[in-house]
């Protein structure tokens, strides 16, 4: 998928220069290409260099201006050096979308420590790290930018921690945080600076490493379980990034917005709708005509 046609302009993000960690693969590279096609420049930066280097002839073949930066979100220094590289070579930076991530299912009893810590330090610091090196581009009049002009922070999250997630303790606990930091920031940069820092919490999204790993062939389970009775694409989480990252947006700040089909509220119905058409008068009636024990009314 990632093909319908969009609703937004062609020229929605022209001028701006977008950073995407994990823009590598699956539901970041979407955004960047969409980006790309709305008139962005894109740079993605990633740990494995072949498919930095594969994602990168991608969008250039679709006519789009791109770089890659490889580093890994967890080091200040690759931090640092991804966005001074994003500086010299595209001059300016608007749009910082924190889309690097780790997971893997396991019980809390088998996850060690450092495996916990591995997956906060990826998602949660490495969120951070990112913010933190890009804050003085990303202010209003940062370099290349003119003095109104505000910077835009999108984190991707997720909607495991709303209530809990079977063998997902870290990630759970990981995309909290970026939650929390996703409105301290917007509160603080938005009030200081005029950035503007929401987060993007997907449900189940079709062919993308997530889905890979979290809903395995060897699980046998072979749809999503939304409400809508299927999966969302990728293409959907893009264009709720461009809406968010464009001037559409503009009103938007501290959001988390799910973008799942409403499955984060889905619960399994307990009782049939034609039971309780059955019922449902008949006990009202009930209610209005017997006294409790103690009641005074
Ligand atoms: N079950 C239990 N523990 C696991 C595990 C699994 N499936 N996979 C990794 N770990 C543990 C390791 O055992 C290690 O802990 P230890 O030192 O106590 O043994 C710890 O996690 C770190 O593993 P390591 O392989 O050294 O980390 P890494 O930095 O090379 O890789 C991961 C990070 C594990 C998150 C890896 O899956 C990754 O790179 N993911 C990025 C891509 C991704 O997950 N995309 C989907 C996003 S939704």
């Amino acid at each position: 998928m990632g093909d319908e046609e969009s609703p937004f302009r062609k020229t929605v993000l022209e001028g701006k220069v977008a950073l995407i960690t994990g823009g590598g693969s699956g539901i970041c590279f979407e955004i960047a290409t969409q980006f790309g096609l709305h008139g962005a420049k894109v740079a993605i930066m990633g740990r494995r260099k072949h498919m930095l280097d594969a994602a990168v002839a991608s969008l250039q073949s679709l006519g789009i201006k791109a770089m890659g930066v490889q580093g890994d979100v967890r080091r200040k220094e690759d931090a640092s050096r991804t966005v001074e590289a994003v500086i010299t070579e595209m001059g300016r930076l608007d749009i910082l979308i924190n889309g690097a991530a780790g997971n893997f299912l396991v019980s809390p009893e088998d996850l060690s420590p450092n495996g916990f810590k591995t997956v906060m330090d990826i998602d949660t610091l490495g969120t951070f790290t990112m913010c933190h090196a890009a804050v003085n581009y990303l202010k209003e009049g940062g370099k290349g930018k003119g003095p109104t002009e505000c910077g835009v922070i999108i984190s991707i999250s997720a909607t495991l921690h709303y209530s809990a997630s079977w063998y997902q303790i870290h990630v759970s606990a990981a995309k909290a945080a970026v939650d929390s930091l996703t409105r301290s920031l917007a509160l603080e940069w938005g009030t200081d600076y005029g950035i503007r820092c929401n987060a993007i919490a997907p449900g189940p999204i079709a062919e993308t490493p997530g889905t890979y790993k979290l809903v395995p062939e060897e699980s046998g389970i072979t749809s999503g379980q939304t409400l809508l009775e299927k999966w969302g694409d990728k293409w959907d989480i893009a264009m709720t990034a461009i809406f968010l990252a464009a001037e559409t947006g503009k009103y938007i700040n501290g959001a988390v917005l799910p973008v799942d089909g409403g499955q984060w509220l889905s619960k399994p119905r307990h009782i049939s709708k034609e039971q309780l058409r059955q019922f449902s008068r008949v006990v009202e009636q009930r209610s209005r005509t017997v006294k409790l024990p103690n009641s005074k009314l």
